[in-house]
């Protein structure tokens, strides 16, 4: 298979006047409380904001508003544990294009359910989301959908990549910007965007340390495949992927490990502190800047809210359950 192309600035541009259309902007704010919590000064963006509820949103968009006529009437199909695939459904009933998508089996429900009522046939399979990825990929080959693969699609870093753009309009004096990793497509687009900027912004990627395939390969500089058990599903992939890692290995500026005791820390505070929903793999980057405060210290932090698809079942184990009134 030939080298996929890496995405420039150009094409994030591009991204964004494509996306315009139909996502607004998310909000960038800051919180007395989290910069008292982290020592520092924490920018928070709003991805939960987005329309699905998850930054990947704007890949979808600017991928499926680029299909040409022959697979709009075939159909797309991904493999995902829910926001990449609330992306693809959105933006393929945007377009009017079929979508299915393939979850793992035990999927997040609030997640299901948009995916189900956005108009995407949803295919449950396997244990894991590599399980269910692969899968995808047989039915791809056997109906002849296009395969929209989660990682591997210039068009999606591109059009994630446009999170950062706003981070930089909003607040061109960054330092640093956090951002969670899975497949690696959202910190792949943030350092685009930041080396094009300013080369001095450093972007730093962060993973649950329950699935650290993407961390290892990073620092290994091959792609290695490792187990998932995290409670934080936006971020659990057993393996790691060519395109995004080759981008995370030239420009990622570090790439940190949280516990899942961390992330669960991070996510109620998150939504006590800034009073959104917010879902394990949202609240990564707070994890990131509170593990490490000297690290992060003196300097301005953005980091990335990336969904808020918390299920019911995930906020009553954030909290002990209280007896209701009688
Ligand atoms: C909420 C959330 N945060 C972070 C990620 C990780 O993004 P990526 O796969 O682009 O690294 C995901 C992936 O689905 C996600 O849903």
């Amino acid at each position: 298979m030939a080298e996929l192309a890496i995405p420039d600035l150009s094409d994030v541009l591009a991204a964004r006047r494509r996306i315009a259309p139909y996502l607004q902007p998310t909000p960038l704010y800051s919180y007395p409380a989290l910069d008292a919590l982290t020592g520092t000064r924490v920018f928070v963006k709003h991805e939960n904001h987005q329309p699905v509820g998850a930054f990947k949103v704007r890949g979808g968009i600017n991928l499926i508003s680029q299909l040409g006529p022959d697979d709009r009437r075939r159909g797309v199909i991904t493999a995902s544990t829910g926001n990449h695939g609330q992306s693809v459904a959105y933006a393929a009933r945007v377009f009017g294009v079929p979508a299915v998508v393939c979850v793992p089996e035990r999927a997040n429900p609030v997640k299901l359910e948009s995916m189900r009522a956005l108009g995407a046939e949803v295919i449950s399979h396997g244990q894991d989301f590599d399980d269910a990825r692969e899968h995808c990929e047989k039915l791809a080959a056997e109906r002849g959908f296009r395969y929209i693969h989660s990682a591997n699609e210039p068009a999606l870093i591109a059009g994630v990549a446009t999170c950062t753009l706003e981070i930089l309009e909003a607040l061109p004096d960054a330092d640093v910007i956090v951002v969670p990793i899975g497949g690696g497509s959202g910190a792949a687009g943030a350092c685009i965007v930041a080396t094009a900027v300013r080369a001095s912004i450093e972007v730093v990627g962060v993973q649950s340390a329950a699935a650290p395939a993407a961390h290892r390969s990073w620092r290994a500089r091959a792609l290695v495949e490792d187990s998932t058990v995290t409670l934080a599903e936006g971020l659990a992939t057993r393996t790691a992927f060519e395109l995004t890692q080759r981008i995370l290995w030239e420009r990622l500026g570090d790439f940190v490990l949280v516990s899942d005791a961390e992330l669960t820390h991070a996510t109620r505070l998150m939504i006590e502190k800034t009073r959104n929903l917010v879902e394990p793999a949202g609240a990564a980057a707070l994890a990131a800047v509170l593990a490490a405060p000297g690290r992060f210290a003196g300097r301005r932090v953005a980091i990335v809210c990336s969904g808020g698809n918390i299920s019911p079942e995930q906020l009553v184990q954030l909290w002990p359950a209280v007896p209701a009134p009688s």
